[in-house]
């Protein structure tokens, strides 16, 4: 009989932990060594509380978190955490409700977790949304003000969403705007992005928390770098079509039929960060762009208001920049790899730039001890593809 983990609290079995923490460990670019060292120090951890506070939302961030499968985030919210105030989840009603979060504040300051889904709506006097009659804002600055850290879950507390779009009559605001403005308490803080966020790296960034007592390392926009490092279409499976050229122009013509890119019906993932092509959603099945729709960059500032849905991109400065991107990736690959011996003088390689990625995968180049994934091999073909074109 497996022993279960009595002294996190919890009902899972060391070997079902070992599995959370592995494929955690997995999903957070760490080494799968680390899986067991993480699940040892977790199963001596009492479980940490979490207010969760849902503001100007939908409730889809907590819809996405109650159908996640893997890694079983029910069991990393119920048995590794203690949700002890949640608006959507909890049991406890009206007075019952606030008392069990005002105990969770006293007993464990400086200690629970704050999550937030939503914007703040500041208009009014903060009267566009209330809970037991203390407005969004309130209710946030006295729960942050002895959280340990703080989760911005989803584009809205993030980034504003859809209630902060032009005019945005309830005056809304994310969490990192109101921390910056002096309205909240500064707290150590991480925004996972998405409408809804991707329920695997939700997991992965409570189980790094739980264990390291920190955020993995985040970008400038405070976003954890493993899972919104790169753009959807740095690693989308169209890809290969968007470089050579084969687009979409319909979405019921040959080229969607074929799987062509959907640029040209308004894709937005040259300018979207987030991992869906390699997480994918519904226990890995696919995403949006594989599934035939365009990525409509609901994990990004501006989701609304930057452009219609199914506008093409050609116009959009961000556009263009990401495009000029891809050779300039590529010559970034170059200097790093292959200058030492290649072109020191960038002349051209005798093989044409367009069979260089077939070469590289061939493993026929002698002495090349790196290797390069799908994705850069088209940037530095592209790259080499400019030095071609010089005279
Ligand atoms: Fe994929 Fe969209 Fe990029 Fe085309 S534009 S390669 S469909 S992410
Ligand atoms: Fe959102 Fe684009 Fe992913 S629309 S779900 S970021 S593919």
């Amino acid at each position: 009989m497996e022993s279960s983990c009595a002294a996190a609290g919890t009902h899972l079995t060391r070997r079902a932990l070992l599995k959370l923490c592995i494929a955690t460990a997995s999903a957070l670019a760490m080494p799968v060594s680390l899986g067991p060292l993480m699940a040892e120090v977790l199963a001596t951890r009492k479980r940490r509380p979490v207010i969760w506070l849902s503001c100007q939302e939908c409730t889809g961030c907590t819809e996405s978190l109650t159908r996640a499968d893997a890694p079983t985030l029910e069991r990393l919210l119920f048995e590794l955490l203690s949700l002890d105030y949640h608006h959507t989840l909890q049991a406890a009603a009206g007075e019952a409700a606030e008392h069990a979060r005002l105990r969770t504040m006293s007993e464990y300051r400086g200690e629970y977790l704050l999550v937030v889904d939503g914007s703040i709506p500041t208009g009014a006097g903060g009267g566009y949304s209330t809970i037991a009659g203390v407005s969004n804002l309130d209710l946030l600055r006295e729960c942050a003000a002895t959280a340990a850290a703080v989760i911005a879950l989803g584009t809205c507390a993030a980034f504003g969403g859809l209630p902060i779009a032009a005019p945005n009559p309830t005056g809304a605001r994310d969490v990192a705007t109101l921390m910056r403005e002096g309205r909240i308490p500064a707290r150590p803080l991480v925004n996972l992005p998405g409408c809804p966020p991707i329920p695997e790296t939700i997991a992965a960034v409570l189980l790094h928390f739980l264990v390291f007592e920190r955020f993995p390392e985040l970008d400038e926009l405070n976003r954890p770098r493993v899972s919104y490092g790169a753009t959807v279409h740095e690693r989308c499976n169209r890809y290969h079509h968007f470089v050579e050229g084969r687009f979409a122009e319909r979405f019921d013509d040959e080229g969607a039929r074929r799987g062509w890119c959907l640029l040209r019906l308004g894709c937005r993932g040259p300018l979207t960060h987030n991992a869906c092509p390699t997480l994918r959603w519904n226990q890995g099945t696919s995403y949006p762009v594989e599934s035939g729709h365009p990525c409509i960059g609901c994990s990004e500032p501006g989701f609304w208001d930057r452009g219609g849905f199914y506008q093409a991109l050609h116009s959009d400065p961000g556009y263009t920049q990401a495009a000029a991107s891809t050779a300039e990736r590529g010559e970034t690959l170059f200097d790093d790899n292959c200058v030492y011996c290649h072109l020191p003088s960038r002349k051209p390689f005798r093989t044409a730039s367009a069979e260089i990625p077939a070469l590289l995968r061939s493993g026929n180049v002698r002495a090349h001890r790196f290797s390069f994934t799908d994705a850069q091999l088209t940037d530095l073909a592209e790259y080499l593809k400019t030095l071609e074109k010089q005279p």
